[in-house]
């Protein structure tokens, strides 16, 4: 069997044969066969938009790896910054790049005092923390004269630092803000998530970070580092196309991410878990739901027909925040839900299984984050997947300014008609 593709334009007889590599051929080949013809495809469902060397993700199989290490091996041994690494460079840091790359976050983890004092008080008491934060990181933007400079090494690698390392900052900052309360300054000192935390609860002067809430939160943002062509990534990688600085790229990513059919999917699920109220009201629920009631939240994905491996590494860790803060009292109804739904055969069929989203939500409730906060809880860690795609989009020979073709289906030419004849 050949590796080739033949298509033959059936108006005119001409036919062109490409090769299929890694399961894809070069949409180049129509324009061999005529120039000015287009493929309709809407979402991008068949779509490879850019080659990516940073996450492979079978979703038939439920295999997620980071730039070929297995998402289980990450979550079990590694840290968010190593990862974080990881995923900008291509390979795992050794202890003295390790060392560095830590000290140069964690160097980078203060903003700009306007920032907080000018920007962030301008919002309403009541702002939604994902919409300061979006807004946040465009504003950042302007703080920094060389952002623009994008096509220097040394200025790249230092927006990539500042974002990496404020993303945190300007999150509890926005917590903070909504519930009132005086911000706290980073604290150089502790870990990535354990100065998110301390950042996020420190109320009197002393905060002990829980060691096992710490790695919870360190494994959820392994989890949520990066995920190849989604949604926000593909903004990162459009908007960035046009050579924008990093930051306002990165607003319109996490712009995409605020939507809840991307990163809102978790607060969904906690919200559908308190609505079924307890374990008798599951076979009824499942019920409504097939006859096309709803969804069942945190279930299905565009990609992964298997049990998606981020949702396996998350109910593990549950059970480990649970031992610190009491079990969440929806986890039962969530294990009842999905014991039901498993065993149904039009879930079955149609390949639905638990999602990442499915007991993240559930994790976070009893971290202590409100709903509002889940998806920002997501964008803190995506920001890194973000910057190596902007990273690879902008040293990759293949890209130019995104600019699809349309369908057009509007009206043929027709002749201005005077207002008052209208
Ligand atoms: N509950 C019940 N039925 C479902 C669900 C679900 N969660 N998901 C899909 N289906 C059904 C559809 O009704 C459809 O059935 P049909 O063939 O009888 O019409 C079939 O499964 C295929 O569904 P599609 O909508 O075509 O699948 P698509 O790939 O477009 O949707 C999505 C994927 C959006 C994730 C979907 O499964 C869903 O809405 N899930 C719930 C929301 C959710 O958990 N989102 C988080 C995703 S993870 C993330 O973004 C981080």
């Amino acid at each position: 069997m050949r590796d080739t593709i033949t298509i033959t334009d059936d108006r005119t007889g001409k036919t062109v044969t490409v090769p299929i590599e890694g399961g894809v051929f070069s949409s180049s080949a129509l324009r061999e066969l005529d120039p000015s013809l287009f493929m309709y495809d809407p979402a991008f469902m068949s779509t490879a938009a850019c080659k990516s060397e940073i996450t492979y993700l079978d979703g038939g199989a439920g295999i997620l790896r980071y730039r070929g290490y297995p998402i289980e091996q990450l979550a079990e041994h590694s840290t968010y910054l190593e990862v974080a690494y990881l995923l900008l460079h291509g390979d795992l840091p050794s202890t003295d790049q390790l060392a560095t790359w830590r000290n140069d976050v964690t160097h980078h983890t203060f903003i700009h005092e306007n920032m907080r004092k000018r920007f962030v008080d301008g919002f309403h008491y009541d702002a939604h923390p994902m919409g300061m934060f979006i807004s946040s990181i465009a504003a950042l933007g302007t703080f920094y004269d060389g952002a623009k400079n994008i096509q220097n090494e040394a200025s790249r690698r230092k927006q990539i630092l500042r974002l990496i390392a404020k993303t945190p900052t300007l999150a509890a900052m926005a917590y903070r803000f909504s519930i009132g309360q005086p911000f706290n300054y980073p604290d150089n000192d502790l870990s990535y998530p354990a100065n998110f935390l301390n950042m996020m609860w420190k109320v009197g002067p002393h905060y002990e970070v829980d060691p096992a809430l710490e790695r919870a939160m360190e494994v959820l943002f392994i989890l949520h580092a990066d995920h190849e062509q989604n949604c926000g990534t593909t903004a990162m990688r459009v908007v960035g196309s046009s050579h924008v600085d990093p930051y306002s790229s990165a607003a319109a990513a996490a712009a995409a991410l605020y939507g809840p059919r991307h990163g809102g999917a978790n607060e969904a699920v906690v919200r559908m878990l308190s609505e079924i109220g307890s374990i008798e009201n599951v076979p009824a629920f499942v019920e409504s739901v097939k006859a096309g009631d709803g969804r069942l939240m945190g279930f299905g994905h565009r990609v992964y027909k298997n049990y998606d491996p981020r949702a396996t590494i998350i109910k593990k860790a549950a059970y480990d925040v649970f031992d610190v803060t009491g079990k969440n009292p929806l986890l039962d109804i969530a294990l009842a839900l999905e014991d039901v739904a498993l065993k149904d055969p039009y879930f079955i069929d149609r390949k639905l299984y638990p999602n990442v989203d499915f007991y993240s939500g559930l994790i976070y409730q009893a971290l202590g984050f409100p709903v509002d906060m889940f998806t920002v809880l997501f964008a803190i860690p995506r920001t890194v997947g973000w910057l190596a795609h902007w990273q690879e989009l902008l040293a990759d020979p293949d890209q130019k300014i995104s600019r699809p073709r349309q369908w057009y289906s509007g009206p043929g030419e027709r002749s201005y008609v005077a207002i008052a004849d209208r």
